[in-house]
């Protein structure tokens, strides 16, 4: 970040491993000229997406969000909150006292049929999971307060109602888009008749990800999530954002600015590499999100895979004899990038070891210093999009001081991912 901003730190680059692949890389490596041009196209997007006039035709729809205060660390209570939105469903209870929490969580899977299923059983189970939690906690028959963090694009009516604007992140379930989800949830709950809850914010989770660092440090004002997905918040001038009433006359709103669509209408068109372009053609939202697909962890151990493909196809790899397994979609877990760029260099142990596991049992010494190789630029030119994203908003904002709030499981599994 600090590097787009002030132009004088420059980041180093990997150490070179086998000229040819090296070459064959290229396209994945981004000069900083790349970097610079993203920066002044994503922010010409996000001014489209705040003004009322342009917002309609922008792709980076600048999400108002409706809250407009950060904690300031005093605050107390008993909470509920969901969280949906990555390849988990959270369910969680806190217990805010003055400047210290607890809490309890427990994580429940959404099964892939219900992911692309009916909203109806999206939000049953949801339900179900928050009534056997509350049961579990003993809090059954308490009327508890409830925030839910539903990450996805939310065109926000007020604090607890929010139209689904579509689906991101492989779900697509029918009947919730232009849907107030809050209201899926509570007919959901009323259905069910056992449990009472009171739903007091609906929010994305880089708005939940800039909110918990602002309640123990007052600069905070970006929040970035690199995780399933990829998407940032940020406290914006109210004045600057024609499609908020802002009926409060309150200075100053969290944009969920949704960056993971950028590139939806061809601005990203110079960077994309064939990889980028395969992974979004075989996904359930071609077209769509293509900032995100280059970065986020449910497509990078994909682009790593196609390159692989590749390469072993051209014989660079594997002495040219693949596997079916290389040779299958999502078989590179994007966990294995970071387990494979988790080992010290020299060591190719790990590497060695997840190859196996995809049916190459045969891998050299130098196929895994090749394959580390390529995960190393896939997941930097992951990190450097998202500082450039990062950069673009510091940089627009006016403030001395910018803490940066990051999270999500590329960011926290990543040895190297920091922005
Ligand atoms: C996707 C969602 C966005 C979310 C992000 C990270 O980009 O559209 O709402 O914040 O993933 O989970």
């Amino acid at each position: 970040i600090h590097y787009f901003i002030n132009g004088n730190v420059k980041p180093p680059c990997p150490l070179p491993k086998g000229p040819s692949i090296r070459e064959h890389c290229k396209d994945l490596v981004l000069t900083d000229d790349q970097l610079r041009e993203l920066m002044s196209k994503l922010l010409a997007a996000i001014n489209k997406g705040l003004n009322k006039d342009t917002n309609k035709d922008a792709i980076v729809k600048c999400f108002p969000t409706y809250v407009q205060d950060l904690p300031n660390g005093q605050e107390k209570g008993k909470f509920l909150a969901l969280d949906l939105g990555g390849t988990n469903f959270r369910v969680l209870i806190i217990y805010l006292e003055q400047n210290h929490f607890k809490m309890e969580s427990k994580v429940y899977s959404i099964p892939q049929d219900i992911m692309t299923g009916s909203g109806t059983q999206l939000f049953d189970h949801i339900a179900k999971c928050l009534a056997d939690f509350m049961r579990d906690n003993d809090v059954a028959s308490e009327r508890l307060p409830l925030g839910f963090t539903f990450s996805f694009p939310l065109t926000q009516i007020g604090l607890t109602k929010g139209l689904l604007a579509q689906w991101t992140k492989g779900f697509s379930c029918s009947g919730v888009q232009g849907e107030d989800v809050v209201r899926l949830l509570e007919e959901a709950l009323a259905r069910r008749g056992d449990v009472q809850i009171e739903v007091c914010a609906i929010l994305n989770d880089t708005t939940g990800c800039l909110m918990s660092c602002a309640w123990k440090n007052r600069h905070c004002r970006v929040g970035i999530i690199c995780g399933t997905g990829c998407n940032a918040c940020y406290v914006e001038k109210s004045e600057n954002v024609t499609t908020f009433p802002n009926d409060s006359g309150k200075p100053y709103c969290i944009i969920n600015t949704e960056w993971g669509a950028m590139g939806d209408g061809g601005a990203l068109d110079f960077i994309l590499t064939e990889y980028d372009k395969q992974v979004d053609s075989a996904s359930i939202n071609q077209g769509k999100q293509l900032f995100e697909k280059m970065i986020s962890g449910m497509y990078m151990g994909e682009i790593v895979r196609l390159a692989l493909q590749k390469f072993t196809k051209q014989g660079l790899l594997f002495n040219g004899q693949g596997s079916e397994q290389l040779f299958t979609k999502g078989s590179f877990l994007t966990k294995y990038v970071s387990e494979i760029e988790s080992e010290p260099k020299g060591t190719h142990t790990i590497c060695l070891s997840v190859l196996a596991g995809l049916g190459l049992p045969h891998a050299s010494e130098q196929d895994a210093i090749n394959v580390r190789y390529v995960c190393e630029c896939v997941s930097r030119r992951g990190a450097h999009l998202v500082s450039a994203g990062a950069a673009c908003l510091i940089n627009k904002m006016d403030f001395d001081h910018v803490t940066v709030a990051v999270d999500g499981s590329v960011y926290r599994f990543h040895p190297h991912f920091m922005i």
